[in-house]
């Protein structure tokens, strides 16, 4: 079973998508942090994010000389490792958060995210955007998690220490700027995480399950 939990961000997705895969015993996959290490690997090596090819090539390179940058879908919280680097606490910083859609928007950025997704072996619980749309449009069931901008900064103030107006504004720019493949899938449940808990949230997600 493939169960897909797309959203806005900030809405939500991976604490929603992690309960729901702790309750079914299955492993989550947040494709957000495949960008975001996509994203960080650009930073570090000065690398333009206005076209594909030379993070492309770092990737690739990374790839041949034995030391991909891998998701590891652990089920206390997803992580990325380049070899034998972890990743994973590099990848929520603003600068990451500021840059991360300039690399989403990339075609090939995209292409190679969607193949690492598609090498793992269902069942899961796939986080991210696009999920129940481009990348398992198969899916058994399909939810998209939205809030109101306010809900979402204030979330993300808990993880941030930054002003309450930056936050909210930089989300609404993130919104727009990844509005293109942030749309629901026709077939998706529609959830306002503004009004439960988390728990009340997983559980309306499990109700729905088939
Ligand atoms: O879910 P997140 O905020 O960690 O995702 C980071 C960025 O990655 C987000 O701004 C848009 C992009 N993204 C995407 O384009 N498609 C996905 N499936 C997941 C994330």
């Amino acid at each position: 079973m493939i169960v897909t939990i797309d959203g806005l961000a900030a809405s939500g997705k991976s604490s929603v998508a992690s309960g729901v895969a702790r309750a079914l015993k299955m492993p989550y996959l947040s494709s957000g942090l495949l960008y975001r290490a996509a994203t960080w690997a650009a930073l570090e090596r000065g690398l333009p994010l206005d076209q594909a090819g030379p993070l492309l090539a770092l990737l690739e390179g990374w790839q041949a000389a034995g030391q991909p940058l891998t998701l590891r879908p652990l089920a206390a919280g997803n992580q990325v490792w380049q070899g034998a680097r972890d990743l994973t606490a590099r990848l929520h910083t603003p600068q990451v958060d500021a840059q991360v859609s300039a690399a989403a928007q990339l075609p090939g950025v995209r292409a190679w995210v969607n193949d690492q997704l598609r090498r793992l072996q269902p069942p899961f619980v796939a986080e991210g955007r696009d999920m129940g749309t481009a990348v398992f449009p198969q899916a058994q069931a399909k939810f998209y998690l939205s809030a109101s901008p306010r809900v979402r900064a204030e979330r993300r103030l808990l993880e941030r220490p930054q002003d309450l107006e930056s936050v909210e504004a930089a989300l609404k720019l993130r919104d727009e700027r990844d509005a293109r493949q942030s749309a629901p899938a026709r077939d998706a449940v529609q959830i306002d995480t503004g009004s439960g808990t988390l728990e009340e949230i997983v559980a309306q997600v499990l109700r729905h399950l088939p």
